[in-house]
């Protein structure tokens, strides 16, 4: 594995095979310490607090030694277009910075969010590509305009804590917010879903459908595994037998960079809510977290049975553990998954 940056990437195979991993290490966590004399940077343009956490911990606990830098605060301001005449605030351009870095780390890690003025721009990635490009290191994506990878590893880790997913309903259900969040994490989420052979249904007001190169691949990942993919504006009946639903708040590629509707009707009509929760098979809800509470879903599902969100985020950790055992100490991990 080069890179971890794009599910589209990895084979079902392969992702299936991080999960063993990352649930091997829950089970049974490393007491020796593979990235011992590796230094790691993890490089961040915008706010994190699981994602910035448990990967200066995984590396740490696994001997490695992390810095998170808030790239353009902590660091220079940082040029990434080619050809740029650089008379303004950005001081540095990626094609030194990252170099410099990979001199440094053994591993370079990004978050870039996009800047939602344009989805034909932000779905280029500049920023990520840019370090793909200039990097002699591996690198991984910690959340950019089409894609949130480490994040899915942890959401199907923690339903395979609880079932076997192959067969099983996947509500991946829009929900209400004050602003069009990316849509990296819905995306994500269908994709991994669709790796694990889960029947997909995406639930989302019209107007908010997933790009349409993100959709051909969930429904390949579908095909190759049998399972359905189904869209739907219609909520609360999409619940109806689901054994996951996972909320996730997205903006609209038709009305990039709009407000989100804020009418309270449609507002209700789209949260979580316990009434929904009680039309499907027993689900486990999941939200990648930060969440807003009675916006995005109730109280009653978040604090009642049937939320699984902290064991979610606490396996944000496991599986940043596996991906860094996988870039930087393959053969340690291969190891331990053969006996
Ligand atoms: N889920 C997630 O990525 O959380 P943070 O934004 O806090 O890192």
């Amino acid at each position: 594995m080069k890179h971890f940056t794009h599910l589209k990437e990895h084979s079902n195979e392969e992702l299936m095979g991080l999960v063993d991993e990352a649930l091997e290490l829950k089970a049974s966590p490393r007491q020796d310490r593979p990235l011992s004399g590796k230094s790691l940077a993890f490089c961040f343009m915008n706010p994190s607090l699981r994602t910035q956490v448990s990967m200066e911990v995984a590396a740490s606990s696994l001997g490695g030694h992390a810095m998170t830098l808030a790239l353009g605060t902590d660091t220079w301001k940082m040029e990434f277009e080619d050809g740029a005449v650089m008379d303004g605030q950005a001081a540095e351009h990626l094609k030194e910075a990252v170099p410099v870095l990979s001199r440094y780390c053994q591993v370079l890690a990004l978050r870039s969010f996009p800047a939602g003025e344009s989805w034909a721009k932000d779905k280029l990635e500049p920023v990520l590509s840019a370090f793909r490009k200039y990097a002699t290191v591996p690198v991984i994506n910690l959340e950019s305009a089409t894609g949130h990878p480490c994040q899915a590893l942890a959401d199907l880790m923690t339903i395979r804590e609880r079932m076997n997913p192959r067969g099983k309903n996947f509500l991946l259900t829009w929900a209400p917010h004050i602003k069009g969040l990316p849509m990296a994490v819905p995306n994500s989420a269908a994709e991994i879903a669709a790796a694990a052979g889960m029947n997909v249904t995406i639930a989302r007001p019209e107007g908010f459908d997933l790009d349409p190169e993100i959709m051909k691949g969930v429904r390949a990942r579908c095909e190759e595994n049998g399972s359905s993919l189904r869209v739907t504006d219609q909520v609360p009946k999409a619940y109806d037998g689901a054994h996951v639903v996972y909320a996730k708040s997205w903006g609209s590629i038709k009305d990039y960079g709009k407000p989100l509707p804020s009418d309270p009707a449609f507002r209700a009509e789209w949260m979580v809510t316990p009434d929904k929760m009680k039309r499907t098979d027993e689900a486990v809800f999941m939200h990648c977290l930060p969440v807003r509470r009675n916006l995005v879903v109730q109280d009653g599902v978040l604090d009642g049975p049937w939320s699984v969100v902290v064991d979610q985020a606490e396996n944000r950790l496991h599986t940043a553990k596996a991906v860094l055992l996988k870039l930087l100490s393959p053969k340690t991990a291969s190891r331990r998954h053969a006996r």
